[in-house]
């Protein structure tokens, strides 16, 4: 099929899980990526942290971060129902701990933002962190236990979307976009290197850090996307050093945040450095030294734990550090991309905002603060029709 209703283009979690519910709403859906199921997912240390991530000047986003938690446990049962195959959704909750006064002042900071916001996180002592979790280090001064913070593995979860896809009757072109075709004012399609043609009624790109760089999207459109890296370390836990940690740890080291993501199989994830350096996705001697530095005054005995990986991934940063999701100002052309730090826990809303727009033109209340809109300086969308 070279035509279809909607044509996504970008085969990342998002640009799938776009695709997938599209199809389930009952539109023709294709995918165009080389590698769909790649991308910054399979870095991703899957957290899914509405509460211990919130920051100052993000409350709007906090109320999409949260919708999309709470949907969690639904998505992933249906979404393991049509995979056939588990994501390793795990509701464990995250304990953010402080290791030294300053690191205590922040979290201090961070529980009366929380509670300002009708979060629930609870205060505790370094001795009932410890009870919690023993390997934590002797010195840790406090903590606050995040019972709702959960996780996913991403790559289990990009590779559920692939199989749900195919068996949604997505199809999936394992090729690059090369340019945006606009015909009389509107997106019609992408031509693929090497030559061919896609076409769609509405194309959606959703090519993460790359969104920015799609070649033919008029430039007053182009998503302000950046690239910034993160490099991310995976562990594994041999079954008798079984169980090493019973949830996600975290904590701001000398103003680094370094977390420890436990999974169920005895993989543990450390990450992340943040870094804005352009595209490069290089795995650096200082990267990894950071990581393991941060992560070893945490948990003294993780530095025992085979060291299985490392990787470097580039997250989709946004000017606002919130997506940007909907009709973009050229008609035909829609954004899901710039999800930032929250790509893992964003996909089950995205894919619900974006499934309804592309069915009914409409944008979700929930969904309009993050319209493409406020950043483009082209004029607004005409209204399009519902379908
Ligand atoms: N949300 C975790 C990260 O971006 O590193």
């Amino acid at each position: 099929m070279r035509s279809s209703d909607v044509l996504v283009v970008g085969g990342g979690i998002i640009g799938l899980v776009t695709a997938w519910r599209a199809a389930r709403r009952g539109l023709r859906a294709a995918v165009v990526d080389p590698e769909p199921g790649g991308g910054a997912a399979r870095v991703a240390a899957g957290m899914l942290a509405a509460v211990t991530e919130l920051h100052y000047g993000e409350e709007t986003l906090l109320g999409l971060n949260l919708a999309s938690a709470a949907r969690y446990p639904a998505f992933v049962a249906e979404l393991e129902e049509a995979a056939g195959h588990g994501v390793g959704y795990r509701a464990c909750g995250t304990l953010a701990v402080a290791l030294d006064a300053d690191d205590r002042a922040h979290l201090r900071e961070l529980h009366a933002l929380q509670t300002r916001c009708g979060l629930t996180s609870a205060w505790l002592s370094g001795r009932e962190c410890r009870r919690l979790e023993p390997m934590l280090a002797p010195g840790v001064r406090g903590g606050l236990r995040v019972d709702g913070d959960h996780q996913v593995d991403p790559r289990r979860l990009a590779a559920a979307l692939v199989v749900a896809c195919e068996r949604s009757g997505v199809v999936l072109h394992r090729a690059r976009a090369e340019r945006l075709v606009v015909v009389r004012d509107r997106a019609t399609g992408v031509l693929l290197e090497g030559g061919g043609e896609l076409t769609a009624d509405q194309v959606v790109l959703a090519a993460g850090s790359l969104s920015g760089r799609l070649a033919g999207v008029p430039e007053e459109v182009l998503p302000p996307v950046r690239p910034v890296k993160g490099q991310v370390l995976r562990l594994r836990v041999p079954p008798a050093y079984a169980p090493f940690l019973s949830r996600t740890v975290r904590a701001v080291v000398r103003g680094s945040h370094v977390y420890l993501v436990p999974r169920a199989d005895g993989e543990l994830v450390v990450g992340a450095t943040s870094e804005e350096l352009g595209w490069d996705t290089t795995v650096t001697a200082g990267g990894v030294y950071e990581l393991l530095r941060d992560a070893h005054e945490l948990v003294p005995g993780l530095t025992e734990l085979p060291l299985t990986e490392t990787l470097a991934g580039l997250r989709p940063g946004s000017p606002d550090n919130a997506p940007m999701l909907g009709p973009s100002a050229l008609p035909g052309l829609h954004l899901a991309t710039g999800h930032y730090r929250n790509g893992v826990l964003l996909t089950p809303v995205t894919g619900d905002v974006m499934a309804e727009v592309l069915t009914t033109g409409v944008l979700p209340d929930e969904a309009r603060p993050f319209s493409p809109l406020r950043f483009s300086s082209a004029p607004p969308v005409r209204q399009e029709q519902p379908v």
